[in-house]
């Protein structure tokens, strides 16, 4: 039984395809997306500096190998992102004498580049993120150029460009950690002020990037809980599991050259010890559960990556780390205590 067939009457099961996985390059990959999942995110290729790199130049090719291959097998197409305050080249925000740019230049700025990546996937990609993590932890919003340049006023701003360049896309906003009240709050806070002018949200995507411990059960269905309070669709859009001790980024960097990082911070380079995946199995088993229990009010949830070996959390907070946050093991086979605690959670 693959996950899209045992979820099919409940949600989306989608996963975030690489470049090399879009363009269809290993035919075990393309075999598994298409088997296993019904719904693709672009890791990457969609982010302004990869799709839109210069000033009137935009680099579509590999944006439409994503789009061609999720067309071929019929999936529910996302879109990452339209407005972030990371991944964003630095020319977006100055003019050509290097001088920063007035509010009107850069709403300008921002709906070009909206017209131009949604209208080409119009009709294809059917839901996007248009801002991705706007919040800061306590919920008020973050500090960014897009924010200081134009006023709290450019997220409604991108929802209505966004609206306006494909009327029938899902739009949604994206972020992590929502699990937590007080970033929840700010989030519902948007919800409630695009709701207030009429400007269309179908769903908030809360990435879900979780370890073993954190993001408890009864968080996470209260976050469930207040979106729907708050009239939305809660999508799970950045599904993972670390399986590693947590690290803060400075720490880390000092110590990855050194003896103790093997033992503290990378321990499982030989390979995960029964005992962790089954608490892997357990804690995948239980979300899901919870997710099923939801699934009125919840449309896709996606993985983010394939397999281990694609993992973003290999490389975070510190690079060259193994781990093991999702259900295809590094050689594409399947960890079977994950995968079948998931898949009981659709019976
Ligand atoms: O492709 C280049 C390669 O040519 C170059 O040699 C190499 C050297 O650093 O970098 C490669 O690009 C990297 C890219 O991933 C592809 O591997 C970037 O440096 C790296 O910053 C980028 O990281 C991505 C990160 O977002 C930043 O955009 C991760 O793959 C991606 O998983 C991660 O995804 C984010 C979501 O978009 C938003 N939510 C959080 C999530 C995890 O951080």
């Amino acid at each position: 039984e693959t996950f899209k067939d045992a979820f099919k009457d409940k949600f989306y099961i989608g996963v975030a395809i690489n470049r090399r996985q879009a363009m269809q390059k290993n035919e075990k990959e393309a075999t598994l997306i298409k088997q296993q999942f019904n719904s693709i995110s672009p890791e990457n290729d969609l982010k302004w500096e990869n799709i839109h790199p210069a000033p009137g130049i935009y680099n579509f090719n590999p944006a439409d190998k994503y789009v061609k291959t999720g067309m071929e097998s019929d999936m529910f197409i996302i879109g990452h992102t339209l407005v972030w305050h990371s991944q964003t080249p630095d020319w977006v925000f100055t003019d050509e004498h290097e001088n920063l740019l007035t509010r009107e230049q850069l709403l300008e700025r921002m709906k070009s580049h909206i017209d131009a990546v949604v209208t080409r996937y119009k009709g294809k990609i059917k839901g996007w993120d248009v801002i991705n993590e706007a919040l800061n932890e306590d919920g008020s919003l973050r500090d960014s150029k897009w924010r200081n340049i134009i006023g709290d006023d450019y997220i409604e701003k991108a929802f209505e460009f966004a609206h306006a360049a494909d009327p029938e896309a899902e739009l949604y906003y994206n972020d992590y950690n929502l699990y937590k009240a007080e970033k929840r709050s700010g989030a519902i806070k948007i919800v409630n002020s695009l709701k207030d002018k009429g400007i269309p949200i179908k769903a908030v995507g809360e990435q879900g990037h979780y370890n073993l411990d954190r993001a408890s059960l009864k968080d996470i269905e209260a976050t469930i809980q207040d979106f729907i309070k708050a009239g939305v669709i809660v999508n799970f859009t950045e599904l993972d599991i670390s399986v590693l001790p947590e690290a803060n980024a400075d720490a880390t960097a000092d110590v990855a050259n050194s003896e103790t990082y093997k033992e503290e911070l990378n321990p499982y380079t030989d390979g995960l010890p029964a005992e962790v995946e089954n608490r892997l199995a357990q804690r995948y088993g239980s979300i899901f559960q919870l997710f099923v229990k939801y699934e009125k009010h919840i449309d896709r949830v996606t993985f983010w990556g394939l397999s281990d070996a694609d993992s973003w959390l290999n490389n975070w907070p510190v690079r060259g780390r193994t781990n093991y946050p999702l259900p295809f093991n590094r050689d594409y086979t399947v960890k079977k205590e994950v995968t079948k605690a998931i898949l009981d959670a659709a019976k």
